[in-house]
Formats: structure tokens, sequence, C-alpha cells
């Protein structure tokens, strides 16, 4: 893919799924990458399919709710490439559970993570990405931060939050003068391992959720995934739905209004297990 080539990109959640995926398009594509993740095991997977298509690479073990690590990572990606042109803030958890049975804690560690992991790698790398001359801020929300559905409340507020954030900053960018683009993704269903490595409210069946949306949910691949994003990264695409039924289901919101919430509650009820 054109466009990438001596760009330095930075990837969170480079581990697993669609961060790994996303790493090794861009190393295709000829750009620099800084991976990270909490999973090394993971990222030393990433890493040698790095290594192996010849990439420029520097991996560490980054946890995204620690910001002032993040702080120091941001300083030390830019010392090492000498510039910073791409930040794709990735890293995510999964959480489901009725908001009456979940522990105010489960619903902080998802904002932790979902939110304020993408509002740490946001500013942590904004004074280089403004300083390259050639930035761009990549923030992975989701469909669920286009509409709710029950036992998501706390993924939902967290990816409602990373798109109103992000939305908010692409035109700060455009009003402060910085060469800084901005774009907010929202992946359907991707075939990765989030269900698998989600967790649950107590009662709540964790396995069977996990199959659930493998079976039902998941159906577009991490590499498409990663390809849709580098290309509307490539056209400085403000959103970017990713998979079929992302822009099914975004159409559907769009054209019911508020309505979807009753046609969502009744569908749901039927195919889904239950998350209270
Ligand atoms: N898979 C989907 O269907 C889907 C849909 C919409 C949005 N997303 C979003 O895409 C992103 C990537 O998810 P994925 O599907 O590839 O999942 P995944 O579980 O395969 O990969 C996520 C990676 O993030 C890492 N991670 C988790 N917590 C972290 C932390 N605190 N610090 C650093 N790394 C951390 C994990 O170790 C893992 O390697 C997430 O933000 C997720 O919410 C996924």
């Amino acid at each position: 893919m054109e466009g990438f080539a001596g760009k330095v990109a930075v990837v969170t959640g480079a581990g697993s799924g669609i961060g790994q995926a996303l790493a090794i398009e861009l190393a295709r594509a000829g750009a620099k990458v800084a991976i990270s993740d909490v999973n090394t095991e993971g990222l030393a997977q990433t890493v040698e399919r790095l290594e192996a298509i010849g990439a420029s690479v520097k991996s560490d073990r980054l946890d995204v709710t620690e910001r002032e690590a993040f702080l120091a990572y941001a300083d030390e990606v830019n010392e090492h490439f000498g510039k910073v042109n791409q930040i794709y803030n990735n890293a995510g958890i999964a959480y489901t559970g009725d908001i009456e049975i979940s522990q105010f804690k489960d619903i902080e560690r998802v904002m932790d993570v979902d939110f304020w992991g993408v509002v740490n790698g946001t500013k942590a790398f904004l004074p280089h990405l403004i300083a390259s001359g050639d930035g761009h801020v990549i923030n992975i929300s989701s469909i669920f931060g286009l509409f709710s559905v029950p036992g998501q409340s706390a993924y939902n507020s967290a990816k409602f939050a990373v798109r109103g954030f992000t939305e908010a900053l692409r035109q700060e960018m455009v009003l402060a003068g910085h060469p800084v683009k901005v774009t907010t993704v929202h992946p359907g269903g991707i075939k990765t391992a989030i269900a698998r490595n989600a967790t649950a409210a107590e009662g709540v069946d964790v396995k069977e959720m996990a199959e659930f949306f493998d079976k039902r949910l998941a159906s577009t691949s991490p590499q498409r995934a990663a390809r849709i994003i580098l290309e509307a990264v490539r056209k400085n695409k403000p959103r970017v739905l990713v998979g079929p039924d992302a822009k099914a289901l975004d159409l559907i919101v769009r054209a019911t209004g508020s309505g979807y919430q009753r046609l969502f509650a009744a569908v749901l009820g039927r195919m889904m297990p239950s998350t209270h």
C-alpha cells in the first residue's frame, strides 16, 4: 500500500488481533513500527513476523493505563526513530454484564484501558506528531461507539467516549493549524481473541459469550480489518466503518434514530446468551 514508506508508526495492543495485523500491514507497506502490549508472548510472535518482513521494529512491554510509563515511552520512540508520524491507539479489552450486576471496579477497568488508554496515548504522542510535520492519530473505537446493546454498558461507554474525544481532536487540529490528521475506527465483528480474553460479571457465562461472538458475530479477518483501516488512514477519512456488519448496523441506527433500542433489545434478547 502506498503512503506509508519511511513513516514511523506506533501500535498499542500489537500482540494479538487487529493490532498485530496493523503492525504487519504497516511493515509490509514500508513503515517503521513501534509495537507494545502487556502480552509479551504475543508481542514476541508479532516481532518474529515483522522481522521476517525485514521491518525496522522497536518492541516494548507497555500497559496503556500506566500514564507516566506511556509518556516516557513516547519520548523513547521519538528518540529511537528520530520522529513519530502515526499512533494507532488499539489496545483494548471486553467485558460483559448488565449494569445491575456489574461492580464499579469492572466498569472502571474497561474505562481505564479502552478510554483512558486512548487518552494517554494521544496526549503522550501529540507533541511528537505535531513536530513531525506529518502526523496522524488513529483511535480504535467500535460499532459499540455508535450504538449501545444490553450487557455492554461499560464497553459502550468507553467506545462512545473514544469517539467523542477523537472527533473533537480532529476539529482542534484543523483549527490550530497543526499538521495532524485524525481518524476514528469503528470495527464490526473481527475474528480476534477479544471475546476469549474478555471478563464478565459474576453469573454471566463468559465461555458461552465467547462462543457466541466467535460463531455468530465475528465475520471479518484481522488482516482485512487492518487493510481497511490503512486505506482510510491513507485517504485521511475522519471515520471508518470496518466490515459489512458495521456498515449495515450503522445504516439501521441512523435510519431508526432512538428506535434502534427497542429493535435491538427485542432481537438480541432472543439470540444472545444472558447478560444478567
Ligand atoms: N474484535 C472485534 O470484533 C472488535 C470490534 C470492535 C472494536 N474492537 C477493538 O479493537 C481493538 C483490538 O482488539 P482485538 O479484537 O484485536 O482484541 P485482542 O484481544 O485480540 O487484542 C487486544 C490486545 O490488547 C492488549 N491489551 C489489553 N489490555 C492492555 C493494556 N492495558 N495495555 C496494553 N495492551 C493491552 C491485549 O493483550 C491484546 O494483545 C480493541 O480496542 C477492541 O475494543 C475489536
